[in-house]
């Protein structure tokens, strides 16, 4: 175990907000860039109760902090505080990164979508090669739609709660509804299966979850952004399939990019290295 950096009034701040926090592995992943790229700075778990969004924020920026990544239940809030709200930010309603500018602004982002699409072309999966089906209409389905649309794909989203994918279908123009009883039969449509809903998580609704996947057309991307367990069934049963697979963990890490190179100025890498340090903390 090497010892940690000295800490001085030069090291630059980052952290995470959210309650609970000690759960994130947001630490983990900046700490390791930082000691990997020698930067004096340092990334700490930030534990605000709701309501203390606002002080502890306006606290961080008098305190010198670069900005922050901010988790549940504080995104709305984070929506709420920016000063600048970024292409991202507006199009997925959501913000998971702020970054604190020299005078005093706010700037909000939100990574998640962007994150997903590099993961995929990190396994060299190219997005435009044809219509996507997203499972799911919650927060993380609309940030990976409006990612995929805003590069000309078209998106197609089936939902348990149609209701949802129809409000969600409203907020961005492109996207179809899929009924969520025929997205099964309906696959041959598409050239990538998304699955952003908690099924197949580990202590989710349903960790079971077994989808048929026996329509798929050859060399469909079948992606998951659930992380725990990485081989969830619906990759699992992807793989049985001979189709190509995405794992959710590269979307966490390349999610993280953006505020990593606003507070540090570097662009960090995503490798098996990194990967690897994840995949053992998730384990123990
Ligand atoms: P997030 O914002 O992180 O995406 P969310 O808003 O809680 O999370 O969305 C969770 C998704 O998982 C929803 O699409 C949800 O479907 P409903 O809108 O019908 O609730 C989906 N989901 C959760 N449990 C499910 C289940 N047992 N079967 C099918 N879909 C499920």
């Amino acid at each position: 175990m090497s010892a940690r950096p000295t800490l001085t009034g030069r090291t630059m701040l980052a952290g995470v907000i959210g309650w609970p926090v000690a759960h994130s592995r947001s630490p983990l992943l900046h700490n390791f860039w930082l000691a990997r790229h020698g930067i004096d700075g340092a990334y700490v778990p930030l534990p605000v109760r709701p309501g203390q969004f606002e002080t502890a924020v306006r606290g961080l920026q008098a305190a010198g902090f670069r900005g922050a990544n901010v988790t549940i239940p504080h995104k709305e809030a984070a929506f709420a505080i920016a000063d600048t709200l970024h292409r991202s930010a507006l199009r997925s309603g959501s913000v998971n990164t702020l970054v604190f500018a020299a005078d005093g602004r706010i700037e909000a982002h939100s990574t998640d979508g962007d994150g997903f699409v590099a993961n995929l072309e990190a396994h060299g999966i190219d997005v435009a090669r044809g219509p996507v089906l997203l499972l799911g209409a919650g927060g993380a389905a609309r940030a990976i739609a409006a990612s995929l649309l805003d590069r000309g794909v078209p998106v197609a989203v089936a939902n348990r709660t149609r209701g949802r994918a129809e409000a969600l279908a409203g907020m961005l123009d492109g996207i179809t509804v899929m009924d969520w009883a025929r997205w099964e039969d309906s696959l041959p449509a598409y050239a990538a299966l998304v699955n952003t809903t908690s099924l197949g998580m580990h202590g989710g609704p349903d960790d079971l979850f077994a989808p048929s996947l026996a329509r798929a057309p050859d060399g469909m991307a079948v992606c998951d952004i659930v992380y725990v367990p990485r081989m969830t069934p619906l990759l699992r049963a992807a793989r049985a399939r001979g189709l190509p697979t995405v794992d959710g963990l590269g979307m966490l890490l390349h999610q993280a990019r953006l505020g990593f190179r606003e507070w540090f100025g570097v662009d960090p890498v995503v490798d098996a290295e990194l990967q690897a340090l994840l995949d053992a903390d998730l384990a123990g």
